[in-house]
């Protein structure tokens, strides 16, 4: 095929415009059910790393959603004897958004692709395609999964056992295939392939983590076919501007909420203040389509590329991806109610590592929680807030005798914050970040063994009262910069930190703390009024009153 005027253009506008804004994005999900542990995991991460920058003191947007259009939510609504339009709302209103709440997600926004706002920009982009020549008419048959609402490969089925002997099953859904013959439009995607292998090439960080690039990189190599992005058997959808017998292809309806959420076609000084995406946050069954198709669509628009596609590993079940069909029976808010809302948005980042699949268990969740949370963070912060009271009456003393051991702390923050701000805002690794900042909570908890401020308070002296209040000042200065550094990530008991350390007075509002500060020693200052506040991790077998 012959370069398009788009492919020229492209030379010059894949370059990312204005870095002002951090984009974070997850995919916007299905509604045919309500949200599981798996979409709260990729949810919560996205909610990490926009509270991270954030906290920065950077200007963020973080947008979720949800994809609610194609034949598996039409039959789904067909199922429950309710229109999709019904059926969408009910789910949104009563389900999505709600647990977003739930979980302190502090998204910027929540689109839905049933939108006008939506709907009417998809029309424009994809009528521009076709004004460039970009797409065709033609046929194709082919089995498809309506899970996935993907063609699938013949070579990549399974054959189907049980139940489906004899037939063809999705790797990634394990139910049989349809096969679908049709009439469609189709994007000439397959001219994009060596414009794509360029672009991983050149920006190695574009995917990650590396074993996605490699995927997504040979499969790219064995050559692109040209994508199918219409159908005419079903309805539920958007009309194809030039056509209406046929809706746009649900997904290429679907990766144009990154473009339409951020004011693409209605709002150019947004649009060009916040797009392409710093991050977009996938889990890896949908890898192929951010890193192959959207891109290419967006070259072929001439609109510049993502920062960086990442994808999340699986939450597992019995072997299996967690999904619908094989849910555990467990809900994130059974979690949340025996865990808090704060252990369960640590503890999925901090026990899976980020882009490797991992298992739930209760044994393990407890287990960590009764170790990390409770034990070493939890105890640690009631302990020193109960002896400045008992040896200071709850008034912060000043650190005059500080020595070695004191440095040694102030050191080892400034190695947590750094492993931190590192793996957690650029490499998106939350389980080494967050692991980098508890090993400064068990240094502390060390220092306070060693240290033993019990029996320093036992003798009256002078220099023993200033080595007592030497050490109680460190402790709580640690802690001060653990309640930042955690913020991102458990933001309440980060706050009841806060309060109990009385540091808002003097430093402001948590929030607004800049992460990449924390380090500078000394910030909480002597006189503060520290109070034994709310236990910030209660035993499991206590009733919780949050
Ligand atoms: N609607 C599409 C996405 C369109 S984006 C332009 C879709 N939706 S989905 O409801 O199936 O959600 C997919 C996403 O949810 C995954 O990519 C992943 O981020 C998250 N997860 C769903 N199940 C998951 C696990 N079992 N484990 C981890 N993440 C999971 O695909």
């Amino acid at each position: 095929m012959a370069a398009t005027g788009a492919e020229q253009r492209n030379e010059r506008d894949t370059e990312r415009r204005d870095p002002g804004t951090y984009y974070v994005s997850t995919p916007i999900y299905y509604v045919n059910d309500a949200p599981h542990l798996g979409h709260a995991y990729t949810t919560v991460a996205g909610d990490v790393l926009s509270r991270w920058h954030r906290q920065r003191g950077e200007k963020v947007w973080y947008l979720t959603g949800t994809d609610e259009h194609g034949q598996k939510i039409m039959r789904t609504a067909e199922a429950n004897g309710v229109s999709p339009q019904e059926w969408c709302d009910k789910l949104v209103e009563e389900a999505w958004k709600p647990l977003w709440r739930h979980l302190d997600i502090a998204n910027d926004d929540f689109i839905r692709t049933t939108e006008k706002r939506h709907t009417e920009r998809v029309r424009e982009f994809v009528q521009d395609l076709y004004d460039r020549g970009e797409i065709y008419q033609g046929g194709y048959e082919g089995p498809y999964c309506v899970g996935c609402e993907e063609y699938k490969s013949f070579g990549e089925l399974l054959d189907g056992e049980g139940e489906f002997a004899g037939e063809k099953l999705c790797p990634i859904h394990r139910k049989p295939v349809e096969m679908l013959q049709e009439e469609n439009y189709f994007f000439k995607l397959s001219a994009y392939g060596p414009k794509l292998l360029e672009h991983y090439a050149a920006h190695p960080e574009f995917i990650q983590p590396e074993s996605a690039r490699n995927e997504v990189t040979q499969f790219v190599r064995q050559g692109l076919e040209d994508l199918s992005i219409s159908r005419s058997t079903f309805d539920w959808g958007i009309k194809v501007p030039w056509d209406d017998k046929h809706v746009i292809y649900v997904w290429i309806d679907a990766l144009l909420n990154y473009a339409t959420a951020v004011g693409y076609g209605s709002d150019q000084a947004k649009f060009d203040a916040t797009f392409p995406a710093d991050v977009h946050l996938v889990g890896k069954d949908i890898l192929r389509f951010h890193a192959v198709i959207w891109p290419a669509m967006l070259m072929a628009n001439g609109l510049p590329l993502p920062g960086k596609i990442a994808a999340n590993g699986w939450l597992m079940v019995g072997g299996e991806k967690m999904s619908k069909s094989n849910l555990t029976g467990i809900s994130p808010q059974q979690l949340t109610e025996h865990f808090g809302v704060d252990a369960y948005r640590w503890y999925f980042l901090r026990a899976i590592a980020f882009g490797q699949d991992g298992s739930f268990s209760w044994e393990d969740f407890t287990a960590r929680y009764t170790s990390e949370l409770a034990n070493d963070y939890g105890n640690l912060a009631s302990r020193v807030a109960a002896m400045v009271g008992k040896y200071f009456g709850g008034e912060l003393p000043e650190a005059t005798a500080a020595g070695p051991a004191e440095q040694a702390i102030a050191d080892g923050l400034t190695h947590a914050l750094a492993e931190a701000d590192r793996r957690i805002g650029e490499e998106l690794d939350f389980s080494g970040g967050i692991q980098a900042i508890f090993d400064f909570i068990k240094q502390v908890n060390g220092y306070l063994t060693e240290q033993a401020p019990w029996k320093v308070a036992k003798d009256d002296s002078p220099e023993a009262r200033a080595r007592l209040a030497t050490i109680l000042y460190t402790a709580a200065e640690a802690l001060r910069a653990c309640a930042v550094l955690l913020n991102p990530v458990m933001p309440e008991s980060s706050e009841k930190l806060w309060t109990s350390l009385g540091a808002e007075p003097h430093l402001g509002p948590l929030a607004e703390q800049d992460v990449t500060d924390t380090a500078r020693w000394g910030q909480l200052p002597p006189g503060a009024t520290v109070t034994k506040g709310a236990v910030l991790f209660p035993r499991l077998e206590e009733p919780k009153t949050a």
